[in-house]
């Protein structure tokens, strides 16, 4: 174990009518609420009509902003953050998957700046500190945003997609049956994310037997055990809220304590969405795979226990092996071919992707740029 801090601000509901269960922390909101939410799913599904209800009940005024998009953009989260400081607003609440309640955790801070935020944390290396408190409402698992303090974002006119430091939300109501109406390809890819997360944090340097790797592996092996029940049954809820804890687990940070992380795979896959605007899950199922080729040799020892733990494979290639047929099973894409994407990902998208990215340092082998490249050319 290396030196820590560790500190968590977020209280989780995770249980059936969770909405009605966490009444009291609407109760003690202040009056203004933007209530932030994505392309539509949250007003078919009917948590919309149960969300106003609440919070009508509670006497609060809702402010709307909607539309955040998969992905969410830089311009988006400027156009929120106008309408937060003009209708001045005192309480955020995200509803939806990873990708608003990123975005809002994001407004939730340029709120509480005259400043860019962007020029801010990334040219002048200033961590914002301040932010409007936030709820969160999940309804896609996958990303673990409903218990971090990452808003992932992509800035569309410097061509990076990137973690922005941001508060973690205040509470976080964590309802399976707010997730029910999701399409399978975003069930299995938000399950996928998970499981990239325990991997990703797993395969950072760390000191001999770090219970933080244990833990990492610990929930990596029961996310493939629930997305094999999910495969026999999607409407299996056991596999369902397991997964949907294994996903805020996964990235709250218990894994990340005293040790080094990986999430180079992110790193590819964040760049790559910034040319193609890809599913999140669908392009680490791509990426992840070729990666762990590439280093299998490079970080064995890593790899080997991996491949136990979690594959139950004792050795590294029949590891990789049931590491790629989930990955089929599940439906997810195989290669870039196979990849929804609004542009033809070829190599001058490649080239621009391997020139762009962040290498991660901290892991068994470091990567330079032509390996990036080659790795993303075994994708295609
Ligand atoms: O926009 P709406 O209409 O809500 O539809 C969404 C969207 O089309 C839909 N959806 C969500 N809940 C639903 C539903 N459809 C039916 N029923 C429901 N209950 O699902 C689609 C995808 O939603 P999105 O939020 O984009 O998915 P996800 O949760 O996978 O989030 C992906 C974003 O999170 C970032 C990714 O990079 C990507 O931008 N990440 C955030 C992280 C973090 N904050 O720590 C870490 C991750 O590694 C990741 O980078
Ligand atoms: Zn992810």
């Amino acid at each position: 174990m290396r030196d820590f801090y560790f500190s968590y601000p977020t209280r989780i509901y995770f249980m059936d009518d969770a909405l009605t269960k966490a009444k009291k922390e609407f109760e003690g909101i202040k009056k203004r609420v933007l209530l932030v939410y994505g392309q539509g799913s949250i007003k078919r599904n009917g948590i919309y009509e149960k969300v106003m209800a609440i919070l009508k009940e509670c006497d609060k005024e809702v402010i709307e902003f909607k539309d955040v998009m998969p992905n969410p953009t830089y311009a988006k989260v400027l156009e929120g953050i106008k309408i937060a400081k003009e209708n001045k607003i005192d309480f955020i609440l995200a509803v939806g998957g990873g990708s608003v309640i990123d975005c809002a955790k994001v407004i939730a801070t340029g709120a509480c700046y005259e400043e860019d935020l962007w020029e801010m944390e990334f040219n002048k290396k200033i961590n914002p500190q301040r932010s409007l408190p936030l709820g969160a409402i999940l309804t896609a698992a996958g990303t673990g945003s409903e218990m971090n303090d990452i808003g992932v974002i992509t800035n569309e006119a410097v061509g990076i997609k990137k973690g922005m430091k941001a508060k973690a939300p205040l509470f976080s109501i964590l309802d399976v049956g707010y997730t029910l109406s999701l399409k399978r390809r975003q069930l299995f890819s938000g399950a996928f994310d998970t499981l990239s997360h325990s991997l990703e944090c797993y395969f950072g340097n760390s000191d001999r037997d770090c219970v933080s790797d244990d833990i990492a592996l610990a929930i990596a092996k029961n996310c493939v055990m629930n997305i094999y029940h999910l495969l026999n049954d999607e409407n299996d809820l056991i596999a369902r809220r397991n997964l949907m804890w294994d996903s805020a687990m996964a990235e709250n940070g218990l894994t990340k304590i005293g040790k080094d992380l990986d999430f180079m795979t992110h790193k590819m896959e964040h760049q790559l969405a910034v040319y193609t605007d890809c599913n999140h899950g669908e392009g680490l199922a791509i990426i992840q795979p070729a990666y762990y080729e590439y280093i299998k040799d490079k970080a064995s020892q890593k790899m080997l226990k991996m491949s136990k733990v979690v594959f139950d494979k004792n050795t590294v290639d029949e590891g990789l092996k049931a590491f790629r047929k989930l990955i089929k099973d599940m439906g997810l894409p195989a290669s870039f071919k196979e990849l929804r994407s609004r542009a033809t990902i070829d190599d001058e998208i490649l080239e621009k992707v391997a020139s762009s990215v962040s290498i991660v340092t901290t892991v068994p082998y470091v990567l330079n740029r032509e390996e990036i490249l080659e790795i993303l050319k075994s994708c295609r």
